[in-house]
């Protein structure tokens, strides 16, 4: 029977902290899926970044996954901390970054990704280029600033199903949770792994 619980994101990010200092390269990282404009599903890796409290996606809006989350209410990551054998996938609506907070930050990107957010504006991200040399000599001829491109954008994650799943038990029976959050109250079941 479902209980009610403490709040899982707080378990995710005691997790990511905890994976963070055993070197876990992961633990900064997810994966976040999409469906194609053909209607097939496509997933890439992201850094899962922490506003405040709050977990957030950083992206340049030139890049198909931009148009592709906004074909569904959700989007769907999966997280796995190898360093502790726990893997998350979440279920998360999302809203927008304010653009002076994404401002802000894209100020402390390196200078090459800065490059390639004002290359996008004229070649969108993922579209093809004639060869590397044309790539490296397009960066070559964006100047350096710390204005970010209008179309640098971000996205704040509001988790309402998290399924967590700890492999690291010692009788080998995986223990899996869903937490899912109603009238803002999260509540728990355990799953059968
Ligand atoms: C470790 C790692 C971190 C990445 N972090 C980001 C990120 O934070 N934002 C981003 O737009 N792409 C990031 N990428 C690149 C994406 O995986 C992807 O190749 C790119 O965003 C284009 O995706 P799309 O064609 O699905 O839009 C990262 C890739 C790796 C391997």
């Amino acid at each position: 029977m479902a209980t009610q619980v403490t709040d899982p994101l707080r378990l995710l990010r005691a997790d990511r902290d905890n994976a963070r200092n055993a070197g876990d390269p992961w633990a900064d990282l997810c994966v976040v899926a999409s469906i194609g404009p053909d209607g097939e599903p496509r997933s890439r890796v992201l850094v899962l970044r922490e506003l405040d409290d709050q977990l957030a996606l950083f992206f340049n809006a030139s890049s198909p996954k931009s148009e592709e989350f906004t074909r569904s209410d959700s989007l769907s990551l999966l997280i796995y901390l190898h360093a502790l054998k726990v893997q998350y996938r979440l279920t998360a609506a999302f809203c927008t970054v304010d653009p002076d907070v994404v401002a802000e930050s894209w100020k402390l990107r390196p200078s090459i990704p800065r490059k390639l957010d004002w290359l996008y504006e004229t070649r969108p991200q993922s579209s093809t280029i004639s060869s590397r040399e044309a790539l490296l000599d397009a960066i070559d001829h964006i100047p350096e600033t710390t204005i970010a491109p209008d179309t640098a954008c971000g996205c704040i994650l509001v988790p309402n199903e998290i399924d967590r799943l700890n492999l690291d038990q010692p009788n080998g029976v995986h223990d899996r949770r869903l937490y899912a959050r109603t009238a803002n109250v999260w509540h728990e079941a355990v799953l059968i792994p």
